[in-house]
């Protein structure tokens, strides 16, 4: 199909490549036997978030099998259910981070059949950049205790806003994306399926998280404006996302989620490469937070549930069948985590170049 854009970028001779800014392709899958191959793991008590929890090392994860594939071929990443854990000490768990790092023009989907669920758990899949909060935080999916939804949001320095967003979600809770406003909670949004967390987000089949780190510019005057998150129900998700597509059309999805425009939050400035992070934590500043916990479960949150029978965390969680990645051009998005010296460079070129069209066009559409 010709886009606007592409009919635009034609009759102007300008790079087609550059503004073909809802079309990605596939650049790297985390999926199968190998799927933790691409990760690191924290391997240090929860000192980010204050949680009761040990993020396990590599070792310790496959040992008390905590991270594993299962039969069917999906990641499964866990709190522990065997261990009657006495006062005073923390409950194990998984934190895992991916070792390259995803640059604005990245889509990244997940498809999961389970997510983790249950008094003082809260888990999160979500991305970070090196620096933090200068490089940025985008949570796709995160929610805590027996919530009946989980939420979306962006975590920055100081500047970047919610202008205009063009989403399904009702349910604002904040529209600052600074970490000094409203105690760190980011511009987060509600997701309004009630599908999207606990027992029904795994008696429906669990679904898909799409998440699009869009580049700046582009679709200011476009098309609909970057940096956006959808999520489809198991029986909702469309067909360009079943199988191994090996590209995604965005414009394709529909209204996303939650969508925040560059209008107020450019995306070049807020934001740098993205690590891909799945973690739960027990308690904590948010699980934990003493009002928050109230709101749907009883008791104290350390001592009625962390401690003592670990039956509580049969349901805590994440079995993931796939999590891919996607670019605007094969493989030049991605900063690799070690000793890629010249792919570092390419993306770096790569970025100055979209940087330098999506410029173009933006003079253009104004
Ligand atoms: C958390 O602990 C690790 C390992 O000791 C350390 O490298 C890191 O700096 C600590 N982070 C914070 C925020 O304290
Ligand atoms: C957003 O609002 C809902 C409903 O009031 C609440 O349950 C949730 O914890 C809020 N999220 C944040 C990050 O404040
Ligand atoms: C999709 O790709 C994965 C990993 O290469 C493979 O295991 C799986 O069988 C593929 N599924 C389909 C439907 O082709
Ligand atoms: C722990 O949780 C898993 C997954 O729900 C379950 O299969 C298992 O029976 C639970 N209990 C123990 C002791 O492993």
């Amino acid at each position: 199909m010709i886009s606007l854009r592409s009919i635009l970028a034609l009759s102007l001779g300008l790079p087609i490549i550059a503004v073909r800014a809802t079309q990605y392709s596939l650049v790297k899958q985390y999926a199968g036997a190998h799927f933790f191959d691409g990760w690191d793991f924290y391997g240090n008590y929860d000192n980010l978030t204050n949680g009761d929890a040990i993020f396990v090392t590599a070792s310790q994860a496959a040992s008390q099998r905590l991270a594993f594939v299962n039969s069917a071929g999906n990641a499964i990443m866990k709190v522990d259910n065997k261990t009657n854990v006495v006062f005073n000490d923390k409950r194990n768990t998984v934190r895992i981070s991916s070792k390259d790092r995803f640059a604005v023009g990245s889509v990244w989907i997940a498809d999961m059949l389970h997510v983790p669920y249950g008094c003082s758990v809260w888990p999160a899949f979500w991305s970070q950049a090196l620096d933090w909060p200068t490089g940025g935080e985008i949570d796709t999916f995160e929610a805590v205790n027996m919530e009946s939804n989980s939420q979306i949001s962006l975590h920055t320095v100081p500047g970047c806003t919610v202008v205009n967003a063009v989403q399904t979600s009702t349910l604002v809770n904040t529209t600052d994306c600074s970490f000094l406003a409203n105690q760190n909670s980011g511009c987060a949004v509600g997701n309004p399926d009630p599908n999207s967390y606990g027992a029904a987000f795994a008696a429906t089949g669990g679904g898909v998280f799409v998440t699009e780190f869009a580049e700046t510019g582009i679709s200011l005057r476009l098309t609909r404006p970057p940096t956006s998150v959808w999520f489809f129900s198991r029986g909702n998700v469309p067909n360009s996302l079943q199988g191994n597509a090996s590209s995604v059309d965005t414009s394709s999805l529909g209204k996303p989620v939650a969508n925040y425009p560059t209008g107020g939050c450019n995306v070049d400035r807020f934001f740098q490469p993205q690590k891909l992070i799945f973690d739960i934590t027990l308690c904590g500043d948010f699980a934990g937070n003493p009002q928050t916990f109230a709101q749907t479960c009883s008791g104290f949150c350390y001592q009625d549930y962390v401690i003592g029978s670990p039956s509580n965390y049969d349901n805590a969680y994440f079995e993931v069948r796939s999590v891919r990645i996607f670019g605007t051009s094969p493989s030049v998005d991605i900063t690799p985590g070690s000793s890629g010296a010249s792919q570092d460079a390419t993306s770096v070129l790569w970025l100055g170049l979209t940087g330098l069209s999506a410029t173009l066009l933006f003079l253009l559409a104004l």
